[in-house]
């Protein structure tokens, strides 16, 4: 199969990687990619939004299979658009906007819940012309009060505040004051949930599904979790705190009326569905869908998957997902980002980077996220620059790697948390 892979993360590098080892595997074109890509597959000069552009591209090189890393172009249709188009038959991998909705808007996503008894956090939902009824619904809330923009912000249009003061003056920002554009003319206020954040993962086709192995992403920069909100600075699988229990709970509560619900509302979904859960007491919410992987969570998922992913796509297009044997490596994979000196504020890239290439005495991958080759030199090109996974029996060990092999890279101004994994050892 000719395979184009929409993206330039950590995600979509993880991907390439693993569909890179695919016996079914016949091109592997990769848009726009980064520097860590290159090896894999054939690098190609696409805007992912351009959906003609991209669709003259399938055409010329006979691409099979469509994989869409994010949700930009899923959340604009372009799974829509291929369906539609009378020049193309090729499969994609990732939902259509109905279904991409789900990540798309927060308001939809919070009805879609409510109306199929998915346990989420209590809310209400505003527009542009209801500014003085979303400052008096606050007095539903109790501090801290969450505050969420509709549409997509790029993962930065939640706000958390203790004060009612700030919580006023950021409804008034977004639906008065253009925060997030379009994106924030609508917006969700909702009930804090207190408790253990943990991500957790299916790929389906709307009847069957696989769940792959969860993780735990770290959101903020700082270390012991504080400062701003970042795509995400590490990672680990498998959450330690997953009991099985819990996991059974978010199945049966959570993912199995999900896809039920998807099918009931006559949405149709070929992709993956992640879900950002809280675990509150020992119980599952949902804290929000996304209509694609994680990243950084991808970096640690994939390579605790032993199966072919590319068969996986196409059992998942083809109607044959329930045939699919999905196997899980038991072992441990843990990821730490790198990142540039500033992030996720404004940054310099353009340094050169030492020190990442492959190693066959350890037992990892360097992921590029933010990267660029030149003349066979690397260099930064992102906020965050890679994503070092390391491997190992437990989480303890894998953390181990990951940092091993972080002490080896430079480049200047490279930031990463001391502590990704640090909370969960403790409770060991
Ligand atoms: P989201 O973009 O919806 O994932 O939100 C970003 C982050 O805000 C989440 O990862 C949580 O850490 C936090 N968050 C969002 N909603 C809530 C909530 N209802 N209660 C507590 N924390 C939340
Ligand atoms: N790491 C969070 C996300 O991909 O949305």
């Amino acid at each position: 199969m000719n395979v184009l892979l929409l993206g330039s993360g950590g995600r979509e590098h993880a991907m390439a990687w693993k569909l890179s080892e695919s016996s079914m595997l016949r091109d592997l074109h990769i848009a726009p990619g980064n520097g860590g890509m290159q090896e894999l597959g054939i690098m190609a000069d696409l805007d992912a939004m351009d959906f003609p552009a991209v669709e003259r591209y399938v055409r010329r090189h006979k691409i099979d299979l469509l994989v869409v890393g994010a949700e930009a172009p899923l959340v604009a249709g372009i799974a829509d658009y291929f369906e539609a188009s009378e020049k193309t038959n090729i499969a994609v991998v990732g939902p259509k906007k109905k279904g991409a909705m789900l990540e798309g808007s927060k308001e939809f996503a919070k009805a879609f819940m409510q109306r199929h008894n998915i346990p989420t956090a209590r809310y209400a939902s505003f527009g542009s012309d209801q500014l003085s009824e979303a400052i008096a619904a606050l007095d539903k809330f109790k501090a801290p009060y969450v505050i969420k923009a509709d549409g997509l912000a790029g993962g930065k249009g939640v706000i958390i505040t203790e004060s009612k003061q700030e919580a006023v003056k950021t409804l008034e920002a977004m639906l008065k004051g253009g925060a997030f554009n379009e994106a924030g003319k609508r917006v969700v206020i909702e009930e804090f949930l207190a408790g253990q954040e943990v991500s957790m993962f299916v790929v389906t086709d709307g009847k069957s599904y696989h769940i792959l192995p969860s993780a735990k992403d770290y959101k903020r920069i700082g270390e012991g979790d504080t400062g701003l909100n970042t795509g995400g600075m590490g990672a680990i699988s498998p959450v330690p705190y997953l009991s099985e229990e819990f996991q059974q709970k978010a199945l049966n509560q959570i993912i199995i009326p999900t896809i039920k619900g998807l099918t009931k509302d006559e949405i149709p979904y070929h992709g993956f569905v992640f879900f950002g859960l809280m675990k509150v007491g020992s119980d599952p919410y949902v804290i929000e869908y996304n209509c694609r992987m994680g990243d950084p969570e991808t970096e640690v998922v994939l390579p605790r998957i032993k199966s072919d992913l590319l068969h996986l796509f196409e059992n998942l297009c083809s109607g044959l997902l329930s045939e699919y044997d999905l196997e899980i490596d038991e072992r441990a994979a843990t990821t730490v980002v790198m990142a540039s000196s500033g992030y996720p504020g404004s940054y310099d890239t353009n340094f050169e980077i030492k020190g990442a290439e492959a190693d066959a005495k350890w037992d990892g991958v360097v992921f590029h996220c933010g990267t660029k080759m030149s003349r066979r030199k690397l260099y930064t090109n992102g906020g965050r620059v890679l994503a070092v996974t390391g491997r190992g029996a437990t989480v303890e060990d894998a953390l181990k790697r990951s940092y091993e092999k972080v002490e080896k890279i430079t480049f200047q101004g490279a930031y990463c948390r001391k502590d990704i994994g640090a909370d969960i050892l403790d409770l060991a």
